[in-house]
Protein backbone atom coordinates (compact mmCIF):
# COMPACT_ATOMS: atom_id res chain seq x y z
CA UNK A 1 0.00 0.00 0.00
CA UNK A 2 1.16 3.60 -0.91
CA UNK A 3 1.42 4.79 2.36
CA UNK A 4 2.85 1.91 4.11
CA UNK A 5 5.99 0.28 4.15
CA UNK A 6 4.66 -3.22 4.73
CA UNK A 7 1.07 -4.49 5.08
CA UNK A 8 0.26 -7.56 6.56
CA UNK A 9 -2.56 -9.56 6.84
CA UNK A 10 -3.34 -12.41 9.38
CA UNK A 11 -5.82 -14.93 8.31
CA UNK A 12 -8.40 -14.64 10.55
CA UNK A 13 -10.48 -17.56 8.76
CA UNK A 14 -11.89 -20.51 10.84
CA UNK A 15 -8.74 -22.87 10.77
CA UNK A 16 -6.55 -20.40 11.43
CA UNK A 17 -9.01 -18.83 14.46
CA UNK A 18 -9.53 -21.93 15.74
CA UNK A 19 -5.91 -22.12 16.64
CA UNK A 20 -5.43 -18.58 18.56
CA UNK A 21 -5.13 -16.24 15.20
CA UNK A 22 -7.69 -13.36 16.90
CA UNK A 23 -5.68 -13.17 19.61
CA UNK A 24 -2.59 -13.29 17.86
CA UNK A 25 -3.30 -9.92 15.36
CA UNK A 26 -5.15 -8.20 18.79
CA UNK A 27 -1.51 -8.83 20.07
CA UNK A 28 0.25 -8.22 16.90
CA UNK A 29 -1.31 -4.87 16.18
CA UNK A 30 -0.71 -3.85 20.21
CA UNK A 31 3.12 -4.59 19.81
CA UNK A 32 3.17 -2.33 16.35
CA UNK A 33 1.49 0.29 18.45
CA UNK A 34 3.55 0.22 21.70
CA UNK A 35 6.70 0.22 19.24
CA UNK A 36 5.34 3.18 17.51
CA UNK A 37 5.67 1.19 14.19
CA UNK A 38 2.12 1.43 13.17
CA UNK A 39 2.44 4.67 10.79
CA UNK A 40 4.86 2.03 8.87
CA UNK A 41 3.24 -1.00 9.51
CA UNK A 42 -0.57 -1.96 8.55
CA UNK A 43 -1.79 -4.77 10.65
CA UNK A 44 -5.23 -6.60 8.61
CA UNK A 45 -7.16 -9.38 9.28
CA UNK A 46 -8.12 -11.56 6.17
CA UNK A 47 -10.02 -14.55 4.88
CA UNK A 48 -8.39 -18.10 4.32
CA UNK A 49 -5.47 -17.88 1.96
CA UNK A 50 -5.69 -22.26 1.11
CA UNK A 51 -3.06 -23.53 3.67
CA UNK A 52 -5.35 -24.07 6.78
CA UNK A 53 -3.64 -26.64 8.33
CA UNK A 54 -0.48 -25.06 7.95
CA UNK A 55 -2.25 -22.04 10.11
CA UNK A 56 -2.42 -19.62 11.37
CA UNK A 57 -1.05 -17.78 8.16
CA UNK A 58 0.86 -14.13 8.13
CA UNK A 59 1.37 -12.50 4.38
CA UNK A 60 3.93 -10.08 4.45
CA UNK A 61 3.51 -7.02 1.61
CA UNK A 62 5.92 -5.93 -0.64
CA UNK A 63 7.96 -8.82 0.63
CA UNK A 64 5.23 -11.20 -1.08
CA UNK A 65 6.05 -13.63 1.87
CA UNK A 66 3.88 -15.73 3.51
CA UNK A 67 4.39 -17.31 7.54
CA UNK A 68 3.27 -20.21 8.74
CA UNK A 69 1.79 -21.56 11.96
CA UNK A 70 2.50 -18.22 13.76
CA UNK A 71 1.92 -18.35 17.39
CA UNK A 72 2.19 -15.71 20.43
CA UNK A 73 5.74 -16.49 21.15
CA UNK A 74 6.56 -15.55 17.44
CA UNK A 75 5.79 -12.09 17.88
CA UNK A 76 8.81 -10.14 19.14
CA UNK A 77 10.53 -12.11 16.15
CA UNK A 78 8.09 -10.74 13.66
CA UNK A 79 7.99 -7.19 14.83
CA UNK A 80 12.07 -7.60 14.66
CA UNK A 81 11.37 -8.80 10.93
CA UNK A 82 8.64 -6.43 10.46
CA UNK A 83 10.93 -3.09 11.36
CA UNK A 84 13.74 -4.41 9.06
CA UNK A 85 14.99 -7.40 10.37
CA UNK A 86 16.09 -11.18 9.25
CA UNK A 87 13.21 -13.07 7.81
CA UNK A 88 12.36 -15.49 10.21
CA UNK A 89 13.42 -18.49 7.37
CA UNK A 90 11.87 -21.79 9.48
CA UNK A 91 8.37 -19.86 9.23
CA UNK A 92 8.00 -19.46 5.49
CA UNK A 93 6.06 -21.51 3.21
CA UNK A 94 6.25 -20.77 -0.27
CA UNK A 95 6.14 -23.15 -3.73
CA UNK A 96 9.82 -25.20 -2.67
CA UNK A 97 9.31 -25.42 0.90
CA UNK A 98 9.03 -28.89 2.55
CA UNK A 99 4.99 -29.31 3.05
CA UNK A 100 4.03 -27.64 -0.92
CA UNK A 101 6.65 -30.16 -2.26
CA UNK A 102 5.32 -32.87 -0.92
CA UNK A 103 1.66 -31.52 -2.06
CA UNK A 104 3.14 -30.94 -5.41
CA UNK A 105 4.28 -34.86 -5.99
CA UNK A 106 0.97 -35.94 -4.71
CA UNK A 107 -1.20 -33.78 -6.97
CA UNK A 108 1.27 -34.76 -10.24
CA UNK A 109 1.01 -38.60 -9.51
CA UNK A 110 -2.68 -38.42 -8.97
CA UNK A 111 -3.11 -36.85 -12.18
CA UNK A 112 -1.01 -39.32 -14.08
CA UNK A 113 -3.11 -40.56 -15.91
CA UNK A 114 -4.92 -37.84 -16.13
CA UNK A 115 -8.19 -39.24 -15.45
CA UNK A 116 -10.70 -39.49 -12.68
CA UNK A 117 -9.90 -41.43 -9.61
CA UNK A 118 -12.12 -43.72 -7.21
CA UNK A 119 -12.37 -41.84 -3.55
CA UNK A 120 -10.79 -44.78 -2.55
CA UNK A 121 -7.66 -44.92 -5.03
CA UNK A 122 -7.59 -41.50 -4.21
CA UNK A 123 -7.37 -41.82 -0.22
CA UNK A 124 -4.67 -44.55 -0.81
CA UNK A 125 -2.68 -42.63 -2.64
CA UNK A 126 -3.30 -39.73 -0.60
CA UNK A 127 -2.39 -41.81 2.26
CA UNK A 128 1.33 -43.04 0.83
CA UNK A 129 1.62 -39.18 0.42
CA UNK A 130 1.21 -38.50 4.20
CA UNK A 131 -1.81 -36.71 3.34
CA UNK A 132 -4.80 -37.83 5.81
CA UNK A 133 -8.81 -38.24 5.22
CA UNK A 134 -9.36 -34.53 7.04
CA UNK A 135 -6.42 -33.22 4.52
CA UNK A 136 -8.33 -34.30 1.86
CA UNK A 137 -11.74 -33.17 2.57
CA UNK A 138 -10.14 -29.85 3.40
CA UNK A 139 -9.09 -29.59 -0.28
CA UNK A 140 -12.37 -30.68 -1.34
CA UNK A 141 -14.22 -27.83 0.74
CA UNK A 142 -11.40 -25.36 -1.14
CA UNK A 143 -12.02 -26.28 -4.42
CA UNK A 144 -8.60 -28.46 -5.15
CA UNK A 145 -10.66 -31.57 -5.97
CA UNK A 146 -14.37 -31.94 -7.29
CA UNK A 147 -16.14 -34.97 -6.08
CA UNK A 148 -18.62 -36.66 -8.63
CA UNK A 149 -20.99 -39.83 -9.13
CA UNK A 150 -19.44 -42.33 -11.66
CA UNK A 151 -21.21 -42.62 -14.40
CA UNK A 152 -22.83 -45.53 -13.55
CA UNK A 153 -23.77 -44.16 -10.61
CA UNK A 154 -22.32 -47.13 -8.54
CA UNK A 155 -19.29 -44.89 -6.86
CA UNK A 156 -17.71 -41.46 -6.28
CA UNK A 157 -14.93 -40.40 -8.13
CA UNK A 158 -12.39 -37.44 -7.69
CA UNK A 159 -11.23 -34.93 -10.31
CA UNK A 160 -8.17 -32.40 -9.39
CA UNK A 161 -9.56 -28.98 -10.65
CA UNK A 162 -7.81 -26.47 -12.46
CA UNK A 163 -6.82 -24.31 -9.17
CA UNK A 164 -4.94 -26.97 -8.18
CA UNK A 165 -3.09 -27.50 -11.60
CA UNK A 166 -2.22 -23.47 -11.00
CA UNK A 167 -0.89 -23.53 -8.05
CA UNK A 168 1.31 -26.72 -8.43
CA UNK A 169 2.45 -25.79 -11.78
CA UNK A 170 1.04 -28.78 -12.63
CA UNK A 171 -0.50 -27.39 -16.50
CA UNK A 172 0.46 -28.75 -19.70
S1 LIG B 1 -8.28 -20.60 7.61
FE1 LIG B 1 -6.37 -19.56 7.45
S2 LIG B 1 -5.57 -20.34 5.59
FE2 LIG B 1 -7.56 -21.20 5.66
Amino acid sequence: MYWTKRHVFVCTASHCNQKGAMDFVARLRLEIIRKKLDAEILINNCGTIDLCDMGPNVIVYPDNVILRGVTLKDIPMLVEYLRGGELPESMVINAHSKDEEQRRSFYAEAITPDAPRGVDNFSALALEHNLDQAWIDEQARRGFIARKPTEDGTGTQVTVTTKTRTRYRLLP
